[in-house]
This record gives C-alpha cells, structure tokens and sequence, in this order.
C-alpha cells in the first residue's frame, strides 16, 4: 500500500515543560526524539502488521530529514521523497506537563505542505493497491487536486482512504469532493462533526455517502457503512501516551481489510491497534504487531 502525507520527527519532552520566559532554566525528566508525522506512524504500523509499504513524503535536507529517513528505513517502509525544494523538515515539540493533563505541541509545518496532485503519478498509483492520505489540512496544495488524484486511483483499481486529521485553522473547507472518491473515511469524533456540520455522528456519518470508521478515544471506535453498522472497544491498558493512536487505528483497519478481512472485525482490529500504541511514549515504540491483533 501506498501512504501519502506528513513525515517529521516529534520531540517529545516531559517534567517541568510549561515554559517560563526570561532566562529560566528548567528541568526536564525526559526528552525523546522519534518518528512523528501522522503519515509516517500509520506508514509503520502498516509494515509491522505485515504490508508491503510506501510512504511518499517531502522531506529536507538536514538532521530532521535524516531521523524520518532512518526510522522509516528501520520500520520496513519503503521512502519515496517528493521536491523538498530547499525547505526545512517540519517538526513537533510535544510539550507533556507531569501529571499528564494533556499536552501541547508546537509544529513547524516545514516540507509537510510541500506535496502536489501531479507527485501521486499514475505510475505510482499502477504499482499500489491502496493509497492512503494522511493529514490533509496541513497540505493545501494537495488537498485541491486530491479528489482527481482518488478518481485516477479508481479507475487503475486501486482503493482510497483518508484521516484529515484537525485542522488547525478551524476553517473545515468543503472536503465534499474528496470524500466522494474515498472509500474509508478514518476521523475522530470532534472531525467528523466539524467537517459535516452535523450534531451527532451517526448523523454525520450517515451523511457522507462512504464508509465512516470513527475513532473515540478511550471509548473505541463506531463505524456506518452502506448496509450495517458496528462498534468496537478499545483495550484497557496502562496508557503512557496517545500520541499517535489515531494513525496506529489507522494502520490496524487497513492491514485487516487489505487481508481481506470483514469491516466488523477490521474495526475491532483498530481499536485493539490504537489502545496498545499508547503502552509507550511516542507513536510507532508500542505498535501492534500481527501476534498481538
Ligand atoms: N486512553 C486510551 N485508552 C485506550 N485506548 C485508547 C485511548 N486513547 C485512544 N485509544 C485507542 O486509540 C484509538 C484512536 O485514538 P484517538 O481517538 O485518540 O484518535 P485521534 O483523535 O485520531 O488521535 P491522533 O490523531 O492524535 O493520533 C481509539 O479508537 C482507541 O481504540
Ligand atoms: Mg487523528
């Protein structure tokens, strides 16, 4: 399968992290540099689960581009780069206050807006079966073209599914178009109501015309489809953090149905993929692994 989307390290810091300005200095308990980027976690997710995987992504030239390059390499996922066009590799800092009462991140968007329609060739769509794009309101450029780009997958016969992530500028553009060319849509609760406008979700769900598979936190996941519906449970597990949850779901659905599992099953395969991701700091250190599912 082919991955498209965001590709960056996050750097993950933990202890005394709110920051007091004007030469203080503080203390921290812990500072992790790892593979980030809500493309590049469901990318290795679905190599450890057993797909042959390709991530395309813009990445730079410099120290952020090399920690992508080299995670994604140890992960099994096959790096296709995209024109980085002389721009700096994005990156979050994940601010983790002891305490654990949420977090903040600070992200430089950097290369992540870097990708067009025309890098998803149909060259590159011929040799796939499924492409999966990640992130979509960070990458304006692309999400104009990208229902052309899902019409072109259809007719090579390759399946389309998206996870847009939030959009940090509260603008929810129409994804109308795109979302008539995906055949799994993979939001969260709060996207899938700020995106259609409706109050609940199964009436947002119903709403799409697509499948819906519906992340919800420590609840799980609830799914609509044309003809059925299910929910499904996460597991109970000590929880170190969530960063990446949603793109270990991501990774979990598609390695099912890609297997050729049922919808029913390929969502209790996510939520049970999402839950053990947050056994460990970071998005890919806890990931599932076929044994596990
Ligand atoms: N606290 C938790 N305990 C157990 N499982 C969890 C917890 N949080 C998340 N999960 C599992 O991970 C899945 C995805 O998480 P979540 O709903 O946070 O996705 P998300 O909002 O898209 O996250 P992100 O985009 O930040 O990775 C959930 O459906 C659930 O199965
Ligand atoms: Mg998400």
């Amino acid at each position: 399968m082919l991955v498209v989307g965001d590709a960056n390290p996050d750097l993950v810091l933990r202890g005394d992290v709110r920051p007091r300005f004007g030469q203080v200095e503080q203390l921290l308990t812990g500072a992790d540099l790892v593979l980030g980027g809500s493309g590049s976690i469901t990318a290795a997710g679905c190599a450890r689960l057993g797909l042959r995987t390709a991530m395309l992504a813009a990445v730079g030239d410099d120290v952020f581009g090399r920690v992508v390059r080299s995670e994604l390499g140890e992960r099994g996922v096959t790096l296709l780069e995209a024109e980085s066009r002389g721009t700096p590799t994005g990156l979050s800092v994940i601010l983790t206050p002891d305490g654990g009462e949420g977090r903040a991140i600070l992200t430089l968007p950097g290369t992540i807006p870097l990708l067009r329609p025309a890098d998803i060739s149909d060259d590159l769509l011929g040799r796939t079966r499924h492409v999966h794009v990640s992130s979509l309101y960070l990458q304006p450029e692309l999400a104009d073209g990208l229902a052309g780009v899902f019409e072109r997958a259809h007719k090579l016969g390759v399946t389309t599914s998206l996870d847009t992530n939030w959009d940090p500028s509260e603008q929810w553009s129409s994804i109308a178009e795109i979302l008539a060319q995906t055949d799994v849509f993979l939001p969260n609760a709060a996207e899938l109501l700020a995106i259609t406008g409706a109050p609940a979700p199964e009436e947002a769900a119903r709403s799409l015309g697509t499948t819906v598979v519906m992340k919800d936190g420590e609840r799980g996941a609830r799914a609509w489809w044309d003809g059925g519906e299910c929910a499904a449970a996460g597991l109970a597990v000590e929880v170190v953090d969530t960063i990446g949850a949603g793109d270990s779901f991501n990774a979990g659905f598609l390695a099912a149905r890609l297997g050729g599992r049922s919808i029913e099953e390929s969502v209790r395969w996510a939520a049970v993929a999402g839950s053990l991701s947050t056994r460990a700091a970071g998005g890919t250190a806890a990931q599932a692994t076929p044994a596990d599912l």
